[in-house]
């Protein structure tokens, strides 16, 4: 395995003959960050309640290439979208809306078009959080941001990707350094107030804390975290032959939401009537209505209070905080087996218990579990869209991926055409953290 074959040189060297003609400067100015994209093998849909997750980054994602400018103009184009955002570093950035309630969905899973529209946003959010904690920046920056082929609106965090890569760009264009927390803070001062997204801290820890082959574990709570070594790790480019795992994205082809999905926020909304529900039944109404803020004993002693619909989130809630705990020990005993299970033992929850997830997604979870040589599956991000993951032996991962492109393309013939037979499902190695290359 090597973390290395992403960014290749040829992605590289394209976005620098574009930044440099952008930029009318030399292309040996421009400067890059990487920012790859994150799973969440366990800790789904916890985060925004305190919880603890595990998370790891692929050798997939964002690249943005940049050239500091002279003066405080910012100029960005996108290899995904087009026209162009201008804006200047120092002009004065408010929250895109005022409340976060249903409008941060709109955002979250806009129709193309919109996005169209509105890709700057990230760009602007970061100098949002930036100057909300008393950056004042002086120079902007000349850039071109592109994401891996065909991954874009798939669970993977492509958002906190691209908020990252701005921030980084941003701070490294204007010789500011920041620790790993501050740009998680920044991140969420981006999603939660500027875009107005209820999430928690899980995209965001992942992309800026992982580490090449390790499972990171964050408590979203306390925002302490450890980096968790597999016993077959040699060093930082090598794991050895015995567990040898690859980690398969198998595409839904939905980029967009299902007119009849709940929403994001919606769910948040519901944990957090929960807690309210646990708390006040245990007398503790003075805490904040989070789930981690409510012991274990007191949810089995209250839980009947719940109506159906808030007990399942609840039940979600405790049952994938044990799934992580017990699989962070499979992960440091080098126990694939195990660890695959519970991961596809929390697909499951957020199937029944969250009650995410949408047809295409459950078909593909389903398929992969029957996928020769796979550990676990799930699948990814908020489930309203995007991709499944799964962790498989290496040694069967073109057998596995095949199968899966020939089931769902059976089951899903018009989503399949969507996303195009080369790209269904791609095989990927871990990855390492969002910097400057
Ligand atoms: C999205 C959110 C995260 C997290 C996941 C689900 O990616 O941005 O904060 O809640 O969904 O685990």
């Amino acid at each position: 395995m090597d973390e290395m074959s992403w960014p290749s040189q040829s992605e590289m060297d394209a976005i620098r003959g574009k930044v440099a003609k952008i930029s009318g400067r030399d292309a040996k100015e421009v400067r890059f960050v990487v920012s790859p994209y994150r799973i969440c093998p366990l800790g789904a849909h916890i985060d925004h309640q305190g919880g603890t997750v595990s998370a790891m980054t692929i050798n997939k994602g964002i690249l943005l290439g940049f050239i500091p400018s002279d003066d405080s103009q910012v100029l960005l184009s996108s290899g995904q979208f087009k026209g162009e955002v201008k804006f200047r570093i120092d002009e004065i950035q408010l929250p895109k809306f005022s409340n976060g309630s249903n409008n941060s969905v709109q955002v979250k899973n806009s129709s193309k078009s919109e996005e169209e529209s509105n890709w700057g946003s990230y760009a602007k959010g970061a100098l949002y959080a930036l100057q909300k904690r008393g950056n004042c920046l002086k120079k902007g920056i000349v850039g071109f941001i592109c994401g891996s082929d065909g991954l874009d609106s798939s669970g993977l965090s492509s958002s906190a990707a691209v908020g990252i890569a701005y921030l980084i760009a941003f701070e490294n264009a204007n010789n500011l350094t920041m620790s790993p927390s501050e740009n998680i803070e920044y991140d969420r001062l981006i999603e939660n107030e500027y875009l107005g997204l209820r999430n928690g801290i899980l995209d965001q820890s992942a992309i800026l804390l992982s580490s090449y082959g390790c499972l990171t574990c964050m408590n979203c709570k306390t925002k302490e975290h450890k980096l968790i070594l597999p016993p077959n790790f040699l060093n930082s480019h090598t794991i050895s032959k015995k567990n040898a795992y690859k980690i398969l994205l198998a595409l839904s082809g939905l980029k967009q939401a299902l007119t009849t999905n709940p929403g994001y926020n919606r769910r948040v909304a519901e944990c957090q009537e929960a807690a309210r529900i646990l708390l006040r039944a245990s007398g503790k109404e003075g805490l904040e209505p989070l789930l981690s803020n409510v012991q274990l004993e007191t949810y089995e002693a209250y839980k009947s209070k719940l109506e159906p619909n808030l007990a399942k989130r609840a039940e979600h809630y405790f049952s994938e905080n044990k799934r992580v705990m017990k699989g962070l020990e499979a992960w440091a005993a080098g126990n694939m087996k195990d660890f695959g299970k519970l991961i596809s033992e929390s697909g499951l929850s957020s199937i029944k218990n969250y009650e995410s997830g949408c047809e295409p997604l459950i078909q593909l979870y389903e398929i992969l579990l029957r996928a020769p040589g796979v550990f676990g599956a799930r699948f990814s991000g908020a489930g309203f869209r995007g991709c499944c993951i799964a962790f498989v032996d290496a040694d069967c991962a073109l057998e596995a991926a095949s199968l899966v492109k020939n089931e769902y393309c059976k089951l899903q013939p018009e989503l399949a055409s969507q996303i195009g037979q080369e790209s269904a499902v791609v095989i990927c190695d871990a990855g390492d953290c969002a910097r400057v290359i």
